[in-house]
């Protein structure tokens, strides 16, 4: 490991810290009735990061069929009670024979990937990166999804120009991934924003960056609905963002 990655990885944790924090000042973020109502069933901060062995399967925070008709009910079932319950299975089938790798938390376990035994490092990579990007995807996405408070609306503004320019630079990133894998808005530790993408399960916190909200671009996610027409699928997603709970994780992330 380089130092500007041990650097890059300290920032992660550093971030992971304050995750913690968080959780005690998130209820303030959201005073109004509208957005309490819009917040029941979400997970909280610390629900989605910090979680450890053994995992469990949260339930979906709204109905299978409430994100259609950009996501149909089907999908959401097999792709929520199927595919992610299989990556948590496996690991917690790869963590169990390791006791001291249980009082870490799902963030820290992804974000110090290359640190793990070997013996667990790639199971963790796939099953854990792949229960965590599914966490934050679950719960970034809303039918009602608001705009982005005035933090991260001045990030974003910063990095790219304007909205529409973060969905246009989005759009190419998720629309050019290589087979499975994810495209996200993340931020560093100082809350500077950039779109960043993943191959397979891997995630942004591997890489020093702290996800925001991201899409899953494997098929499984979008085939029965769109079959090869992911570019449709990126442009219904992005009408979902859940941007109450995408504000919340860049409040942590700052
Ligand atoms: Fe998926």
């Amino acid at each position: 490991m380089n130092s500007e990655n041990a650097i890059s990885r300290r920032k992660a944790l550093k971030f992971l810290a304050l995750g913690s924090v968080s959780t005690v000042v998130a209820p303030s973020l959201f005073t109004t009735s509208c957005a309490a109502n819009r917040q029941a069933g979400y997970q909280s901060y610390s629900e989605i990061f910090n979680s450890v062995y053994p995992f469990e399967l949260a339930p979906l925070p709204y109905a299978h069929d409430a994100l259609e008709p950009a996501i149909d009910a089907l999908t959401m079932e097999i792709h929520h009670s199927r595919h992610h319950q299989g990556y948590i299975n496996n690991l917690n089938n790869a963590l169990e024979s390791r006791p001291e790798l249980h009082s870490m938390t799902l963030a820290e376990l992804v974000a110090n990937l290359n640190e793990l035994p070997a013996s667990v490092m790639t199971a963790v990579r796939n099953h854990g990166g792949g229960h965590l990007n599914h966490v934050i995807f679950w719960n970034t996405m809303s039918a009602d999804g608001g705009a982005p408070g005035g933090d991260l609306a001045a990030a974003i503004d910063s990095a790219f120009g304007s909205m529409d320019a973060m969905k246009e630079e989005f759009t190419r990133a998720a629309s050019t991934v290589f087979g499975s894998g994810w495209a996200w808005l993340a931020s560093d530790s100082d809350g500077a924003l950039q779109i960043v993408q993943t191959p397979n399960q891997d995630n942004p916190l591997t890489d020093g960056l702290n996800p925001l909200v991201g899409i899953d671009v494997w098929e499984h996610g979008y085939y029965l609905n769109y079959q090869n027409r992911r570019g449709d699928y990126i442009s219904a997603w992005l009408d979902l963002i859940y941007w109450d709970k995408v504000n919340e994780i860049y409040q942590a992330a700052i």
